[in-house]
């Protein structure tokens, strides 16, 4: 199975998922990384991997569509059986979203459905919640949604702050998002509805 990773940033989680597959031996290729940015840190560890980097900057479209059909079309050109979307920083289009249904998957640091959008972790603060956590999910048209593949949870403790929060979720996320990917290209994942069935698991 081939893997595209789109990132926008830093990249942790996508390094997470290359190692994973390079250490437990996928039968899965990463077939590419693409940034929206062309300054993100990430592209220069995958480089350095000898994975083919591509970058489409999304300044550089005028609009929502015309940028994901471009993004599209990079993504198809490598064949794409999975696109993983980790720290990818931008809102999706319905047809981008349908065009990989059931193959493209997120990771939102919170414990969805609660704490959808930007800044998670202030967010669980201001609720006075006591567990926070990160959500591995397919990606739906509806912002932040869509079937729930993988969680981890983190307890919130006294003097917690929103950098606290991120390095702790952080060490979750490169635990079950590079487990959530190998699950799929083990073809052990089924959606039924809003739900996510793993196959041959104990779990
Ligand atoms: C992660 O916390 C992810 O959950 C969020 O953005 C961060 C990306 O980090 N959406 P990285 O680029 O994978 O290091």
């Amino acid at each position: 199975k081939k893997i595209v990773i789109l990132i926008s940033g830093r990249g942790s989680n996508m390094q997470a998922i290359v190692q994973a597959s390079q250490s437990q031996q996928w039968p899965a290729q990463i077939a590419a990384v693409i940034s929206n940015k062309p300054d993100a840190a990430g592209l220069a560890y995958a480089a350095a991997q000898g994975i083919p980097t591509s970058v489409v900057e999304s300044k550089a479209f005028p609009n929502r569509e015309s940028f994901d059909a471009a993004l599209m079309q990079a993504i198809d050109g490598f064949q794409a059986d999975l696109v993983v979307l980790a720290g990818f920083m931008r809102i999706l289009t319905p047809q981008f979203v349908q065009h990989y249904e059931n193959r493209i998957m997120n990771i939102h640091p919170s414990l969805l459905p609660s704490f959808i959008g930007l800044h998670t972790h202030q967010q669980a603060l201001d609720a006075g919640v006591k567990f926070h956590g990160a959500t591995v999910h397919f990606v739906t048209a509806e912002l932040d949604h869509g079937p729930i593949i993988d969680q981890a949870c983190v307890r919130i403790e006294q003097g917690d702050t929103e950098d606290t929060l991120a390095q702790k979720l952080l060490v979750k996320e490169h635990q079950i998002y590079p487990r959530a990917v190998r699950l799929f290209v083990e073809g052990k994942l089924v959606v039924e509805g809003n739900r996510v069935i793993v196959n041959g698991s104990d779990a």
